[in-house]
């Protein structure tokens, strides 16, 4: 494995590449990524890479939002079957026609969707920010928020407004047993519960903090509370163990595994360090976007930077 680790830091100085990585990927990318962070740090700095070639070790609408801000560049992925059940939920096709039977609506995605969704969108948010970009919208404009229904939910009741939601879900954070989770605070009652806010309501509400995976490794150091169950995906365990050695984190458990109490993303585990490794090495897979996409998209890309 080191030496996989030191043939990547090698190939990477010769070709000038930066290697982004999400909070859900394995230890081993993580660490040898020049930046690891949630979906908005991640666009952040993609937005600013200067690099000829960008290697976006997460799920493919990551990489498609890093070469839609750096169309000129080459974005390349470990493995191109990196999805995501969210993005899967919403066809451009489909939601074509959902805005197009709502005209008077503003329409507010979360990034977690295709580049061709995007061409259809306002104004692009993150988990990070969906709560201040929906807030800056006229309280007069009716909006539709895709795909991430219980992420619009949570929006809804912390803001008051009355959003047209997609029917789209994330298939890990659907996972957690509230029963389970109930049960594990009761063994922990001194433990605080954090959670995603793709996670469904009843998990939000027993939360003592909703947010999204950088507010979670935030808010974990900034308590001084000593034990966290985590509610989202197993990946984040290691950056939020780093920055807290002393602390003790729980994952929360899901309704089907009895024997390991961790959820993962089977899409972000698809990427691996020989994945990234060849990657590097070819120059492939490369992210491709349709130029008038790249266009169109651009435009509620820069709109949510602007408000971040
Ligand atoms: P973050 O924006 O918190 O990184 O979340 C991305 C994601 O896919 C969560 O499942
Ligand atoms: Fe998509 Fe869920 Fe995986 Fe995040 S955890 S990438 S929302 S499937």
């Amino acid at each position: 494995m080191k030496a996989l680790k030191d043939k990547i830091i090698e190939l990477k100085k010769e070709k000038n590449a930066i290697i982004l990585a999400h909070y859900y990927q394995d230890k081993e990318i993580q660490e040898i990524a020049d930046y690891v962070g949630d979906s908005l740090g991640l666009s952040q700095v993609a937005a600013k890479a200067d690099n000829p070639v960008i290697l976006f070790a997460g799920v493919h609408f990551m990489a498609e939002t890093a070469k839609i801000l750096n169309p000129d560049k080459k974005v390349i992925v470990p493995d191109l079957n990196a999805g995501c059940s969210l993005a899967d939920s919403c066809s451009a096709e489909k939601f074509g026609k959902f805005v197009f039977n709502h005209p008077d609506h503003i329409v507010v995605t979360y990034v977690n969707c295709s580049a061709e969704v995007k061409a259809l969108t306002d104004i692009v948010c993150t988990s990070s920010n969906a709560l201040k970009i929906v807030k800056s919208i006229p309280e007069d404009r009716p909006i539709i928020f895709a795909p991430d229904k219980n992420l619009g939910k949570y929006i809804m009741e912390q803001t008051g407004r009355k959003l047209l939601l997609w029917d789209g879900s994330c298939v890990v954070h659907e996972a957690f047993s509230f029963d389970k989770l109930i049960a594990l605070h009761k063994e922990h009652p001194e433990a605080e519960i954090i959670a995603h806010p793709e996670s469904e309501s009843h998990i939000l509400k027993v939360a003592s903090y909703v947010g999204s995976t950088a507010g979670m490794i935030d808010y974990v150091a900034k308590r001084p509370s000593h034990k966290f169950i985590v509610a989202t995906e197993a990946g984040i365990l290691y950056k939020m163990q780093e920055n807290v050695p002393d602390k003790i984190l729980i994952p929360a458990p899901s309704h089907e595994d009895n024997t390991c109490a961790c959820s993962e993303c089977a899409f972000m585990k698809v990427n691996t360090l020989q994945k990234v490794y060849d990657c590097l090495l070819q120059e492939s897979p490369e992210v491709m976007v349709d130029s008038t996409v790249i266009e169109r998209a651009l435009i509620p890309i820069k709109r949510m930077l602007e408000l971040s």
